[in-house]
């Protein structure tokens, strides 16, 4: 973990320092919270599956993989009656009520699980394995959510699922305190006394890092309010153990997971089941004749800590795929169209690549008529780019900050809650909204920047310090 430097965020979330690009990749506020407040809760999973049942997600700059782990705890959630077993009282509880069940019990799981492989399950011959999830879904009513996953780095990539989430204090307070006293004051004041407390032997990030980011660190004091279901990162881990096989964990990797200073930000456990994963070959289990008795050591390995969950059930709601070169030669290869696209790449005045005119106007070939593109950046010059490109632009509104937080672009008006006003719009046209350009989407970062700074000084528009000026004495004179 040479190029990197991992830091606790306040929300126990895990953050990268880039040596490389001299960038954080997360906030160090939480990147949990970022990755559920700025792309989840606002691309509206909830509102696109009620509609279609299915969701094509594409998640630019996947990094350590927090966006799309928040969008798949979201879907889970959602579908918890479906995916979590229920006891016999609750079933019983269920039918009095006439409840509708799902048959959740390990037969049916296990030929779920077995289905995924097995052709023969299904007459029609004529139907691809696709279509055949699909059937399946369908039948369970569940939903289908397609994640694309595009980065450059394959090394951050495999190691997305193995990093730890830590528990906050306030989660630990929660453990030795039930909720069932949070009706009383002193569950409160207690909790603030033990939040206090443990707080100072939570992990502490090295001077180094804080020093690197200038940035005061509190060392999660903070509630933590969003969580990664722990199954998603045993789903990611099947996935790339089905893209890398025995190369996974390799030899790199292990000294990374080794290293004295980064060991502590990796889970034992997870490292732990990707190795059993490499060693069996999870995805050949099905296909070979001892392919009953592997799943059940498969399955007992897995039980053991999540024995109320229907994890083949989990699993099934999710094709997750990976493209792990630069973006811009990967969005080429993709022929599919999206519902919500996540653009997380690093700062455009550091990494100007996924930032230009071009990269966008593919990205705008790839949304639908009613989807979303959702990004971090407030900035004139990024929101300048998605105007030039037709989209219609707004903000990314936070109810609990009461901030603006992000920028969310769509081909719809109707999907903008909170358009850019005059003021906004009058800066995008101003110098400081001059746009990247990188015709072919091949020019090198330094080559991007020295184009748009020879537009730059070349160019009539006003600048946005002049800008801001004209227009705070024009709001002046409209008071006067
Ligand atoms: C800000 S971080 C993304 C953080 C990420 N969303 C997460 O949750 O961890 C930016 C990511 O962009 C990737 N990246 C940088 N340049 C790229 C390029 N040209 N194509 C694809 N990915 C790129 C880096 O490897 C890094 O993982």
């Amino acid at each position: 973990m040479r190029d990197y430097e991992p830091y606790y965020t306040e929300d126990g979330s895990i953050g990268l320092y880039s040596y490389g690009d001299k960038d954080v990749f997360h906030s160090k506020f939480g990147a949990l919270t970022e990755a559920w407040e700025k792309f989840v809760i606002p691309s509206k999973p909830d509102e696109i599956l009620k509609r279609q049942n299915k969701i094509n997600v594409l998640d630019i700059c996947y990094g350590i993989g927090y966006n799309t782990k928040a969008l798949m705890t979201f879907v889970i959630e959602k579908n918890k009656n479906k995916i979590y077993k229920k006891n016999i009282l609750q079933k019983l509880f269920d039918k009095l009520l006439n409840i509708d069940t799902i048959d959740n019990d390990n037969n049916s799981t296990k030929e779920k699980c077995l289905s995924r492989y097995n052709d023969t399950i299904y007459d029609d011959k004529k139907i691809s394995k696709q279509n055949k999830k699909d059937i399946n879904h369908d039948k369970n009513n569940f939903p289908i959510v397609n994640i694309d996953c595009l980065d450059i780095n394959e090394e951050l990539v495999k190691l997305s699922p193995l990093f730890k989430t830590i528990k906050t204090p306030a989660e630990y307070y929660c453990y030795v305190m039930p909720s069932v006293f949070d009706c009383f004051k002193w569950y409160y004041k207690l909790q603030d006394i033990f939040v206090n407390i443990v707080s100072v032997f939570s992990p502490k990030n090295k001077k180094r890092i804080t020093e690197l980011l200038e940035l005061k660190f509190k060392n999660m004091h903070i509630d933590k309010e969003y969580k990664v279901n722990p199954i998603v990162n045993y789903i990611l881990i099947n996935r790339i153990s089905e893209i890398y096989g025995r190369d996974y964990v390799n030899k790199d990797l292990k000294k990374i997971l080794r290293e004295r200073w980064t060991k502590r930000f990796f889970s034992k456990s997870l490292i732990k089941y990707a190795k059993f994963n490499q060693f069996w070959g999870y995805n050949k289990l099905s296909q070979n004749i001892l392919s009953t008795f592997l799943h059940n050591i498969y399955y007992l390995y897995l039980s053991k800590r999540y024995k109320n969950v229907d994890f083949k059930a989990a699993e099934s709601l999710f094709n997750v795929s990976f493209y792990l070169k630069d973006a811009r030669k990967s969005i080429l290869q993709i022929n599919k169209q999206y519902d919500c696209i996540f653009l997380d790449a690093f700062t455009y005045t550091k990494a100007p690549q996924l930032w230009s005119v071009e990269f966008i106007a593919e990205l705008y070939k790839r949304l639908k008529d009613d989807g979303v593109l959702l990004t971090y950046s407030n900035s004139a010059q990024i929101r300048n780019t998605l105007l030039e490109n037709k989209f219609y632009v707004g903000k990314i509104y936070n109810e609990k900050t009461k901030k603006f937080i992000g920028t969310i672009a769509s081909k719809d008006k109707t999907k903008i809650d909170f358009p850019l006003n005059n003021y906004e719009v009058g800066l995008c046209n101003t110098k400081a909204g001059i746009p990247y350009h990188d015709p072919n989407l091949a020019f090198s970062s330094k080559d991007i920047m020295d184009l748009r700074e020879y537009e730059f000084r070349h160019s009539g528009l006003m600048s946005s310090s002049k800008y801001m000026k004209y227009r705070t004495m024009r709001s002046q004179d409209d008071e006067i």
